[in-house]
């Protein structure tokens, strides 16, 4: 009787206690988290990050995203502002593309991986950024939200939030140097080749103010050029 209690005991603690990982602060900027990499997980995925940190999700297999949602909602996207990394397949044996957000302020962020097949989400894939430690809104309290969802949505529009970078074709050897170059974090809206399974460079976002402006005046020069034809 008293061994049956114990045993109660002991798997009560167990259920409390094994969903979320101990929380990882980022002490470098950027701070890689990695996707897939030790299965459906994120590695580290309740992370402590101050204000202005630089958090690079690296994609590996298979084919993941880092979508950002409320808490109270997990594996469907926020409403509206929320970050989405768009689908990555990635091969084995290869490294796969870069998302990088950077953290603006210090309330909590919650993302999750958006991929169906499998149920990502609901398998538990998902984590969190500046989350309580304790109370009940925490990356534990989430995890078993999420392992509740019926269903696992994405954001209509592709990539938003952050900037996706993608790695050189020196990828195949499994050492690739990301061709990281963009400076913009809150790319709304992709317009850009999606790179495929194989990592063959494709520039999402070049980013700077300058090739904007570049090609701004390159539009001003069509302009000007189709006004004196006429
Ligand atoms: C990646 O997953 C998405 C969503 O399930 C799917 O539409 C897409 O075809 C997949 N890509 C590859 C290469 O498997
Ligand atoms: C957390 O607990 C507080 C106090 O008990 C309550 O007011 C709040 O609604 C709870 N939040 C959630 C998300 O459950
Ligand atoms: C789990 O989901 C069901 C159906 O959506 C809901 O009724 C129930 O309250 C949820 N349980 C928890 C613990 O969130």
């Amino acid at each position: 009787m008293q061994y049956t209690n114990f045993l109660i005991g002991l798997s009560s603690v167990a259920v409390a206690t094994a969903a979320a990982p101990p929380a990882v602060t980022a002490t470098s900027s950027p701070f890689k988290v990695s996707v897939g990499e030790d299965g459906l997980t994120y590695t580290p995925s309740n992370i402590i990050a101050p204000v202005g940190t630089k958090i690079t999700f690296d994609f590996y297999p298979k084919n993941h995203t880092v979508t950002q949602s409320s808490f109270a909602d997990p594996c469907h996207p926020l409403a509206a502002g929320g970050f989405f990394s768009d689908f990555n397949p990635t091969k084995a044996g290869t490294e796969g593309n870069t998302f990088t957000i950077t953290v603006e302020d210090t309330k909590p962020i919650w993302f999750y991986c958006s991929q169906t097949t499998g149920s990502h989400c609901q398998a538990g894939m998902v984590g969190a950024i500046n989350a309580k430690q304790s109370g009940n809104v925490t990356l534990d309290a989430f995890i078993t939200l999420a392992k509740n969802a019926t269903t696992s949505t994405f954001p209509e529009g592709g990539i938003s939030g952050g900037v996706l970078s993608t790695f050189s074709a020196t990828a195949s050897s499994g050492i690739s140097l990301p061709t990281y170059t963009a400076a913009s974090t809150t790319l709304s809206t992709f317009s850009g080749t999606f790179p495929g399974p194989t990592s063959s460079p494709t520039t999402v976002e070049t980013g700077g103010a300058s090739s904007r402006s570049a090609s701004l005046f390159g539009i001003a020069v069509l302009f000007v050029g189709a006004a004196s034809m006429l």
